[in-house]
């Protein structure tokens, strides 16, 4: 968020009065007050204090960590360099998988012998994990020296919870979690990862309750956003630099879907995941749109043809295929087949010649045979995927899937997951080979200072190192792929202009 913005923001609030009821005017109030505090603070401690956001879920984790950071910078922290030099460490925590889960508690711990040595340290965990009672009561028992716990749906309310929690008459965790939310609260200060390129979100939660999956018992019913404020979200990022933009919703393809019963809504404003695309694709000046995550059971060809003719999107389609098996995909309640899925991926590459597609598999789901495995394979060797994440099946209390009887066993799921691997490997590598030799556009990410090189991402979300100047880091260019490296390209620049 633009400072002199936040600046003219805070000097019209006056902290002598009660705090106003409507967001998110409430939380620039409860900044402000943080910040009147931040002085005296500073002078305590001997130096300006610092925070340290750590995000351990997916790209709407790291959305909710860049505001958290948002807020931090506009209370008058400092961004430290880690967890050893902060006054206040963040932990945004995901729960998708038990190993998610187990590395935030190794993690907490840490932070435990941290504290230790430094008293003073404020410790605040949110995040998806902290909306599961049994975690809530672990951290209580057993990490009880977090300062704060809160959950997804109150992660708006970060200025006022910090607050409540600097105020508190214990020492004990301040634990602020609620159950559910209908609410949207946007417009509140947000510090980007990257200055060309940024997540906004379109819709929150999810209703599609795939049985393995923890994510709308964490998240909640699904919500769209308005079109229009997503759009007045994207013109201010491109305002300030941004090429990119990522649209993030659980099941993009349902994005609207709540508009349709909604009275609040005008009508102008009931748009569909197609048309929103479109809408984003006007904003002037915005190079690239990219979208996190399709289901492949209610894609539709209106998106298809939107993916085809749009310039701006760029032609890669992340599609979640889980299983193979139809079997399977039944018991996991993803309301397509393995020839629905496969009719799906011909379409789209049929209609956007060149796509690039990517997946997410799961192997070992209760109930899963040598037979249902091979079906995985086989879609794998149908559908040719530029690239794909790989999951061990994991238990996750409260789903479903969590109670099946026919649990199957590690070692089979291990053996399964590294025939996948390798079979993705093979087919993935080929595919890359072919691109060799083309030209490609690429949005440059990083620079690698010890290589003296640039990293940039293509169209189909691949990276390229080429050689190439500092200042074209945020730029598009046009680079010539020379050599494919597995699952990254070496390539040289064309245009330095
Ligand atoms: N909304 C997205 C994905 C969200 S979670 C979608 O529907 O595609 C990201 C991925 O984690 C999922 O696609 C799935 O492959 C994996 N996943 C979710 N729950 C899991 C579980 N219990 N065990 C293993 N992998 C899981
Ligand atoms: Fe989980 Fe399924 Fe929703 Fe994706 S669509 S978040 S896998 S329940
Ligand atoms: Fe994302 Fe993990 Fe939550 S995948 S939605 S951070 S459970």
């Amino acid at each position: 968020m633009n400072q002199d913005y936040l600046e003219e923001l805070f000097s019209k609030i006056d902290i002598t009065l009660p705090a106003p009821e409507r967001e998110p005017e409430r939380q620039y109030y409860f900044m402000k007050k943080l910040r009147s505090g931040i002085k005296e603070l500073s002078e305590r401690i001997g130096h300006t204090p610092a925070y340290h956001v750590e995000t351990f879920g997916c790209q709407m984790n790291a959305k909710d960590s860049e505001k958290l950071s948002g807020i931090m910078s506009a209370i008058g922290f400092i961004e430290a360099t880690g967890e050893k030099s902060a006054d206040f460490v963040i932990y945004n925590t995901c729960t998708v998988r038990e190993n998610a889960n187990l590395k935030v508690y190794g993690r907490v711990g840490f932070l435990g012998n941290l504290k230790k040595k430094n008293p003073n340290m404020l410790i605040a965990l949110c995040g998806c994990m902290m909306q599961e009672e049994h975690v809530v009561e672990k951290i209580r028992t057993s990490y009880g020296f977090v300062d704060l716990v809160f959950g997804t749906h109150n992660l708006y309310m970060f200025a006022e919870l910090l607050y409540e929690c600097l105020n508190r008459k214990d020492r004990k965790p301040l634990v602020r979690v609620l159950a559910a939310s209908d609410k949207i609260v946007e417009n509140l200060p947000s510090e980007q990862k990257f200055s060309f390129k940024a997540g906004v979100n379109i819709s929150y939660g999810c209703n599609n309750f795939c049985t393995y999956c923890i994510v709308p018992y964490v998240r909640g019913r699904e919500k769209s956003r308005r079109p229009d404020e997503i759009v007045a979200e994207v013109k201010r990022l491109v305002n300030n630099g941004v090429k990119e933009v990522m649209l993030l919703g659980q099941n993009v393809n349902s994005y609207g879907n709540d508009f349709r019963k909604s009275s609040d809504i005008p009508e102008e404003c009931k748009k569909d995941f197609p048309e929103l695309l479109k809408m984003v694709s006007e904003v002037p000046g915005l190079m690239r749109i990219r979208f996190m995550t399709p289901h492949p059971k209610d894609l539709s060809d209106k998106l298809i043809e939107e993916i085809a003719n749009n310039p701006k999107v760029c032609k890669h389609v992340h599609l979640p295929m889980q299983s193979g098996s139809s079997r399977i995909l039944q018991k996991m309640n993803r309301h397509y087949t393995k020839e629905d899925y496969l009719d799906l991926v011909k379409k789209i590459k049929d209609k956007i010649p060149g796509a690039a597609l990517t997946t997410d598999i799961i192997v070992g789901f209760p109930g899963e045979t040598e037979e249902d495995f091979e079906d995985t394979l086989d879609v794998v060797r149908q559908a040719v995927f530029s690239s794909a994440y790989t999951f061990q099946y994991s238990k996750r209390t409260g789903t479903p899937a969590a109670s099946y009887p026919d649990q199957v066993p590690e070692n089979v799921v291990s053996e399964r997951f590294d025939r996948l691997l390798a079979l993705i490997h093979e087919t993935s590598e080929k595919l890359a080979d072919k691109a060799v030799g083309s030209t490609v556009d690429v949005l440059v990410e990083e620079i690698n200072e010890s290589k003296d090189t640039l990293t940039g991402r293509m169209d189909n979300n691949m990276l390229v190192h080429f050689k190439g100047e500092n200042r074209l880091l945020g730029c598009i260019v046009k680079v010539k792929l020379e050599e494919c490296k597995g699952f990254y390209y070496t390539g040289s620049v064309l245009n330095l202009d």
